[in-house]
């Protein structure tokens, strides 16, 4: 097999190279991108160095089977198309694709049969929204998902390694607010992407656009605050949500500890700090909300992995082994 992966020194694409191995994923060939800054730079993978190339049209002249996207919508609006010509699947991280109907959307848990034969471009979804709905599709397949209100506690990493350096610099002493609207350091931003007209920010419009697609059903309501707190790293989700059945809790508990990449944790919970290098979605704290059509739970995620380069690299070992079937 041949991987490529273009934003390989990055948040996710560092973590890329991890999490292949976390998931056996031993390509015989492996090439890395990014841009000129980063070119000669040299990585490990499977204890192998490789040399980080200057990106260009002509890395894609070559065949790879499966090639990454780590490097921001831009790139893979210029680049995906080329890659996708001389490859068998292009895996992107940005939003450049999750509302393209040519390109998939998947979290491979909740709706990877659609990769069966797939060849082209699969968007990996917004990382508050993989570690939400890997739990709600588990409820909705049983109690039918109406409704769902989410506040978000997002760490600095998911605005890339730039949102790292930025909090580091004001633990420092730094005053300069770097990439974010506010000082973040001891503080929370109610504000991750532009906002619309409506009042929602750029960040909020993904959760509930994703929910819609990726759970096949565009009636569920989604009320999202999307908010950036001084952490590092891991995301998490305060999250109501709202049926059509009345709810079995104890059935939904049941559920959730069966369920595939979730971690139900019945009388503890997550935290960031926590989280170490978990591939799982952790759900905590999980009790009934207003009536009986509804449950509120704690949702915990490292956003980079599960996130990003877990789902990312779940997808191609979910659509290698449906090729077999
Ligand atoms: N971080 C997260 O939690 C997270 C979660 C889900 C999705 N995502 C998405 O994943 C993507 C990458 O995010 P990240 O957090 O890894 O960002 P990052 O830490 O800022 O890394 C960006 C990567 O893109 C490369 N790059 C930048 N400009 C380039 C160019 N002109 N040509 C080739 N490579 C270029 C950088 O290479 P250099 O080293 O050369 O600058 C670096 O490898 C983004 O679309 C982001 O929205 C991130």
């Amino acid at each position: 097999m041949k991987i490529a992966i273009v934003g390989a020194t990055g948040e996710v694409g560092r973590m890329m190279l991890d999490c292949l191995q976390d998931f056996d994923i031993i390509p015989e060939e492996i090439a890395l991108f990014a841009s000129h800054k980063s070119a000669g730079t040299t990585l490990y993978f499977a204890d192998r160095p490789v040399v980080v190339q200057e990106l260009s049209e002509q890395a894609f002249d070559k065949f790879y089977d499966y090639v990454f996207f780590a490097a921001g919508g831009g790139i893979a609006l210029a680049y995906a198309p080329l890659a996708r010509k001389n490859s068998t699947l292009v895996i992107d991280n940005s939003s450049a694709y999750r509302e393209d109907k040519d390109a998939l959307l998947v979290i491979p848990q909740v709706n990877g049969d659609l990769l069966k034969n797939y060849t082209g471009i699969v968007a990996n979804p917004n990382c508050s929204t993989i570690q939400m709905l890997l739990p709600l599709a588990v409820l909705d397949k049983a109690f039918t998902l109406r409704q769902v209100v989410v506040s978000t506690y997002q760490s600095v990493s998911g605005s890339g390694h730039t949102g790292v350096e930025t909090l580091e610099k004001q633990r420092a002493g730094s005053k300069d607010k770097g990439i974010y609207p506010e000082i973040i350091d001891l503080n929370i931003i109610p504000h991750i992407g532009v906002f619309y007209d409506d009042g929602y920010s750029a960040e909020e419009h993904k959760m509930r656009n994703e929910t819609r697609r990726i759970l096949r059903n565009d009636e569920i309501a989604v009320c999202a605050t999307t908010v950036r707190v001084p952490v590092y790293y891991g995301h998490c989700n305060s999250v109501y949500c709202q049926f059509e059945k009345k709810v079995d809790l104890a059935l939904a508990a049941e559920l959730l500890k069966d369920a595939e990449a979730i971690d139900f944790k019945e009388n503890s919970y997550m935290t960031p700090l926590a989280l170490g290098f978990s591939n799982l979605a952790h759900v905590s704290r999980l009790r009934q909300a207003v009536d009986d059509l509804s449950l509120c739970f704690w949702n915990v995620g490292h956003n980079v992995r599960i996130g990003a380069a877990a789902n990312a690299v779940s997808i191609l070992k979910t659509h290698l082994e449906l090729q077999g079937d």
